[in-house]
């Protein structure tokens, strides 16, 4: 990571809960991956949002180094981007506080994320209301031009925005506003048991989900048992054939067809799902070999050296910041 970019900088972050499965892949993180073409890239693991959840001790270091080995086998380059671990730079939790002492209670109460939260979860922490000032201070640490991320986040990003230019009417031109980036819309993964679902860790079967640690023959067994429907027509139309048309966009991602196109190539389920099948298990073998490439020490290393290139940039603007608020050097 260059101090002063020529590309602009874009920043991400990623809670480490659980393996990613094809839905990610093919919906958001290869975008990201994509996107270090562009941008200078700075992702983050944030284990430390992760925690605003109860979690055993042990459970969120394993999900951090699995989320990493995920992140670098999708093609997240720790070389030419910054991959790190939120809880590795101390500024993060540091900036986090003086981002609560200009954040008010009644924007935060507002956060739609946080009252979906509160009322699903039975013990809500402080932190899980306060999550945002965390996600505010993740971006501003690195001067971030673009954050890019789901719809789901534009709240997080426009209250990010408002801390940012408050602190700046407050104390000078200390902090980069960000701008939300929807990224270009990846493929919409189906749940393969509930096709009228997106697919997602948290379904009740996992033969809904391909995850990206499965064995090819467990990929040809999800997809040979997905579920169809009964009128034995292959035609791509996601409303009324919800299996079969997630089929045809599964198998045209991997092979960059057209998934209308592609139903005119088959007759019967058997073949479409078979080479579907093998579609993916092709789509997924360098990733798989990648991550299987990766031991947990390795992993570990470049995380760590990912830290050092996120402290060499997060360091200065926080002693920016500092002195813009004239703490004691
Ligand atoms: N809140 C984000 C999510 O749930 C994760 C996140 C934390 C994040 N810090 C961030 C995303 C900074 C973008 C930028 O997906």
């Amino acid at each position: 990571m260059d101090s002063e970019p020529a590309r602009p900088r874009a920043f991400s972050g990623i809670q480490p809960t659980g393996t990613v499965h094809l839905g990610n892949y093919l919906g958001a993180l290869r975008n990201w991956a994509k996107l270090q073409e562009t941008t200078d890239g700075v992702y983050c693991i944030v284990d430390l949002h992760a925690l605003s959840v109860p979690r055993e001790p042990g459970e969120i270091r394993r999900a951090t180094i699995e989320a990493a080995k995920d992140l670098i086998a999708i093609g997240i380059d720790p070389v030419r981007s910054t991959l790190f671990v939120q809880s590795q730079v101390r500024e993060h939790t540091e900036l986090a506080w003086l981002m609560q002492c200009v954040a008010a209670v009644g924007e935060l109460r507002r956060m739609t994320q946080y009252k979906d939260k509160s009322e699903t979860n039975d013990f809500v922490s402080a932190a899980l209301f306060t999550y945002p000032t965390l996600q505010a201070a993740d971006i501003l640490l690195y001067d971030t031009q673009i954050v890019p991320v789901g719809d789901d986040q534009r709240q997080h990003i426009e209250f990010t925005r408002d801390l940012a230019n408050r602190f700046n009417s407050r104390y000078g031109d200390v902090l980069v506003v960000p701008e939300h980036q929807i990224p270009q819309a990846g493929a919409r993964v189906m749940d393969l048991q509930h096709p009228e679902n997106k697919m997602s860790k948290s379904a009740d079967s996992p033969q809904g989900t391909v995850l990206l640690t499965d064995s090819e023959a467990e990929i040809a067994r999800k997809l040979k048992r997905a579920v169809t429907d009964n009128d034995g027509e292959v035609r791509y139309d996601p409303v009324d054939k919800p299996g079969v048309s997630n089929l045809l966009a599964m198998l045209a991602v991997a092979t960059d067809g057209d998934p209308v196109a592609l139903a005119d190539d088959y007759t019967q389920y058997g073949p479409l799902k078979a080479d579907t099948s093998a579609a993916l298990i092709e789509l997924l073998r360098p990733v798989q070999k990648r991550r299987a490439e990766l031991d947990d020490a390795a992993t570990i290393a470049l995380l760590e050296h990912g830290a050092e290139k996120a402290r060499a940039v997060a360091g200065p603007v926080m002693e920016r910041v500092r002195s813009a608020v004239e703490l004691l050097a």
